[in-house]
């Protein structure tokens, strides 16, 4: 599998990825921003796209903003490998820390990241909108431990 920026031809997958892959797709308009803006890679493996992530770089700290593997692929390892990319490519970019934020109910991406080294840093009560009123975002990090950090 391999981690690759989107180019325009590819938005058409991408929706179609996160319109399927969970409740909580993103609206078009906020996925080509993150296009245009060299946000947006994709998981590319021999036969397919098997799904997407869009992470946001600001001096030393990334932020990964959302990640989503096609539901037809889901549970085979996918999104780890992407993850796992994904924290190769942020180090080699010498970036000191990672962030997320995640809905309180997402056990799945919860349990992913945890296995993955990210801790969980405090929550933001009520920061998304769900069926029934607000939920709340765990805030989680995951600490490249680089030496140089500009917050340090
Ligand atoms: C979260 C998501 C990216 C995981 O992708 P995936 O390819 O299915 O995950 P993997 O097969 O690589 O599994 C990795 C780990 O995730 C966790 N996990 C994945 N699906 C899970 C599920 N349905 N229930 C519980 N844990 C789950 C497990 O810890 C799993 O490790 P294990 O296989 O050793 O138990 C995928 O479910 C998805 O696209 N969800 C919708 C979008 C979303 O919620 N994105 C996260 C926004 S913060």
């Amino acid at each position: 599998m391999q981690l690759v920026h989107a180019d325009p031809a590819s938005i058409e997958r991408v929706l179609q990825i996160d319109l399927g892959a969970g409740p909580h797709a993103w609206p078009e308009s906020a996925l080509r921003r993150a296009l245009n803006a060299g946000e947006l890679l994709l998981a590319i493996t021999d036969v397919a796209t098997v799904g997407f992530l869009v992470s946001q770089p600001v001096l030393d700290e990334t932020t990964l903003m959302h990640l989503a593997v096609a539901r037809e692929y889901q549970r085979q390892g996918w999104g780890r490998q992407m993850m796992q990319g994904w924290l190769a490519q942020q180090r080699l970019s010498g970036q000191q820390r990672l962030l997320l934020e995640v809905r309180r109910s997402n056990q799945a991406a919860i349990s992913l990241y945890r296995s993955l080294g990210f801790d969980t840093l405090g929550q933001r009560r009520g920061y998304y909108v769900s069926t029934d009123g607000v939920e709340d975002a765990l805030v989680m990090a995951l600490d490249l431990g680089l030496e140089g950090s500009a917050y340090r």
